[in-house]
């Protein structure tokens, strides 16, 4: 089965609505997710990109069953991660010799995984391009770092699409393909999840890129991302949105995020919470215990977020494991410009809001003197030290 793009131009890809987790189990799957591949059959059949390695014998039987297995003249491989490479050694099998075309970091990845196995690479870099008949052509453009240093893009000329990678996906199944289809409101929350957990870190590149690729003065009428939906209906909206969330994006939002082991803890988060909305009615303010929310989705919440509060209680002259693993996930996301908090309950040696303090500095965040540092359990004291915590995440300085 294959789904129409544009004229000779269609989707072979997987649709996989059971998908539970990503990277492993690094990034829930909460709607849904595909593989995107693509099919371009001009006076060349190219092949755009292949599906992970489960689906491996649908993949190749969907092109069987659709007569063009044979046919295909070369593949694109805009990317070595599995999740889009994982079909090619079977494939390969099936139709040895087709050229692949990719970035010579992709040559090493693929061989990285699945060996030497003697395929007829050609490297290509940004502004290299491939005539594939009918007065069109496809010109790649490197997109190093966005996500790995081996992906690229692909631009098809005549019908002005741009196969853009994992930049502008998101793990989102909608059966009918396109972003007119899809349910919005869900559309740009897992857009915005995957920019926020995956893309966050190189956002520096991608503000870098958007403006190569606006030089490069192309018309984009489609723009195909390997993952989720195909953007048709107004394609450079989500480019827009990239170069808001590259710049250091935050909204009105305060987000608290905390782990107990009697409650201290617990009782300090909803009443810094309740402090914020107290002097700022208009600031948006979120509590999460981080040892029972999904870290992806609370990645989001920071990343939507001008500051947070991060609390936990000392165990063991440490912090509680599942806020270590939760600050470690933080560092590598790299958000930038935003305010931060620490709190948290002890009942002997009290190390855990000095560690939280260092982590959260560690992280990137502009940490607030202000905390709540507080013995056994919060006592008026310590509540009385809040109104400053809340003040200083409200204050616009720095
Ligand atoms: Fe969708 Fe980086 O692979």
């Amino acid at each position: 089965m294959r789904k129409q793009v544009k004229n000779n131009v269609s989707w072979v890809g997987y649709m996989d609505w059971e998908l539970e987790t990503f990277h492993g189990d690094e990034y829930s799957i909460l709607n849904g997710s595909s593989q995107n591949a693509y099919l371009i059959e001009e006076e060349k059949t190219v092949l755009v990109d292949t599906v992970w390695l489960p689906h491996r014998d649908e993949f190749i039987e969907n092109l069987r069953t659709e007569g063009v297995l044979d046919k295909i003249d070369c593949i694109v491989v805009n990317h070595g991660e599995q999740d889009h490479s994982g079909t090619l050694p079977a494939l390969m099998k099936e139709i040895p010799g087709t050229p692949i075309y990719c970035t010579a970091n992709a040559v090493k990845s693929l061989e990285g995984q699945y060996g030497k196995l003697g395929w007829d690479f050609h490297t290509v870099k940004t502004g290299d391009s491939l005539d594939i008949g009918n007065d069109k052509k496809l010109i790649f453009v490197e997109m190093r770092m966005l996500h790995w240093p081996d992906s690229m893009a692909t631009y098809m000329t005549g019908d002005n699409i741009l196969f853009s990678m994992d930049a502008f996906g998101q793990h989102f199944a909608v059966e009918e393909l396109f972003n007119d289809k899809a349910d919005q409101s869900l559309l740009y929350k897992e857009a915005m999840k995957y920019f926020a957990n995956i893309l966050n870190p190189f956002a520096p590149f991608v503000t870098r890129k958007l403006d190569e690729i606006g030089k490069l003065n192309l018309p984009i009428d489609i723009i195909a991302p390997s993952h989720g939906v195909i953007w048709r209906k107004e394609p450079m909206q989500i480019v827009t949105k990239y170069a808001e969330w590259a710049d250091a994006y935050k909204e009105n939002q305060i987000t608290v995020a905390y782990d107990t082991m009697w409650e201290g803890t617990a009782k300090l988060a909803h009443a810094i919470a309740a402090e914020i909305n107290k002097q700022d009615p208009e600031t948006t303010v979120k509590v999460f215990n981080i040892a029972k929310t999904d870290k992806n989705e609370l990645m989001t919440e920071v990343f939507k977020s001008k500051a947070i509060a991060v609390g936990s209680p000392t165990c063991v002259n440490d912090i509680l494991t599942s806020v270590a693993g939760w600050l470690s996930f933080l560092k590598t996301l790299k958000f930038k410009n935003k305010k931060a908090a620490a709190f948290g309950c002890y009942g002997w040696s009290g190390e855990s809001v000095k560690i939280l303090q260092e982590k959260l500095i560690e992280a990137g965040f502009a940490v607030t003197e202000e905390h709540v540092r507080s013995c056994w359990n919060p006592d008026e004291e310590d509540y009385a030290i809040i109104p400053a915590l809340a003040k200083a995440l409200l204050s616009e300085e720095k």
